[in-house]
This record gives structure tokens, sequence and C-alpha cells, in this order.
């Protein structure tokens, strides 16, 4: 797996450096509060893991099943493949996301929970935002690192499946995106 990376953006102790910090912000920002953490599966589920474990709050997790890519091109269109099944009433909560990109994902998912007037706040934390010239459609409250606008996998992150147990955050590179293509 390691071979296809043509650039090491961030190894596992450069990640989980900046997750105690990211922690630490979120930590602070909700203490007293009653927050769901609702992670969008499959790409956040490392980033999921290793962050909550560093937020000492009394927080409920639930997830969510959505996907928007196809290969390394945004589709632009979001499937909602299982939607959460916890009440949210009364509660902060905290959508979290592997990358933000175009921000159509993050607008889908934002306005799917803003239809519902019983939770208290609703605030997104992603751990990539890729620098991109277009305006995005939505903006995360939460940032653990900017990158430059390549494909990248690892550390949750995919191409067309493969790559997500890469203990580090790298560029894909050109041969491993014609070789693992779909059809
Ligand atoms: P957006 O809707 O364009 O913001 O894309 C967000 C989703 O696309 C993320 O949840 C990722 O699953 C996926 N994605 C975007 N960029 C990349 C990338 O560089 N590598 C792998 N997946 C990506
Ligand atoms: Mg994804």
């Amino acid at each position: 797996m390691i071979q296809d990376i043509s650039e090491v953006l961030f190894d596992e102790a450069t990640i989980l450096h900046r997750l105690d910090t990211l922690a630490r912000k979120i930590s602070a920002e909700y203490e007293g509060k009653d927050l769901t953490v609702v992670a969008l599966l499959t790409g956040s589920v490392i980033f999921m893991a290793d962050l909550l474990r560093r937020i000492p709050l009394p927080l409920q997790v639930d997830c969510l099943a959505v996907s928007s890519y196809h290969g390394t091109q945004s589709k632009g269109t979001v499937t909602f493949r299982q939607t959460p099944v916890a009440d949210l009433s009364n509660r902060h909560v905290l959508i979290l996301d592997d990358i933000l990109d175009t921000g159509i994902t993050l607008r889908t998912v934002l306005d799917h929970f803003a239809k519902d007037k019983t939770i208290l706040s609703l605030k997104s934390c992603v751990l990539l935002r890729k620098l991109i010239e277009q305006p995005r459609k939505a903006e995360a409250d939460f940032v653990a690192f900017d990158i430059p606008n390549a494909f990248v996998v690892g550390y949750g992150l995919d191409y067309n499946e493969r790559y997500r147990n890469l203990p580090l955050v790298g560029v894909l590179s050109p041969e491993a995106i014609t070789r693992y293509a779909k059809e």
C-alpha cells in the first residue's frame, strides 16, 4: 500500500498530536452540554476513534452512511444509505467527516439535520480541508489540517475502498489511480 503513496502529508504521530489540540478545543466548546457526535461513514471511522478518545465528555455517538465520491471525483449528489436512529432533541450535534472538498456532502448533511428544530446547535468537524479555488457549499467549524488540492488516501480515506487502513495521510500516485480505477 505504502508504495502507492507519492507523498506522505501527515504520519500517525503528527495526526495524533494535532488531534490532542483539536480535542481540547471541542471539549471546551461542549463542556456542560449534551453532545451527540454524528460520524459520516465510512471515511471518518478512524478519525472518529482517535478523536473521541481524546474528549473526556459524556457524549453520545451515532453514525450516518452517506456517499458522494466515485473514484477521484465528487459526483455532486449525496446518497443517504441509512439515517441516524438516535433522538437528537435538546442535544448539541457535531458532524464528523474525513475531508471537506466541494462541501456538497457536508451541505446535504447539515441541511438534513437543520430540519430538526429540536436540535440545540449544529456544527461540523473535519480531519482534512482541501484548498480549492471554487467557493464551497459548506464550511466546517473545526478543521485538523488544510491540504493541497490532491487526491489523498489513508487514515480512513479510500480510493475505490482501498487504503482506509493506511496509518497516515498521503497523496495517491497517478499509477495507483490508474491501476485501481473501476471498470
Ligand atoms: P465533498 O462532498 O466534495 O466535500 O466531498 C467529501 C467526501 O468526498 C468526503 O467525505 C470523502 O469521502 C470524499 N473525498 C473528497 N476528497 C477526497 C480525497 O482526496 N480522497 C478520498 N476521498 C475524498
Ligand atoms: Mg467518503
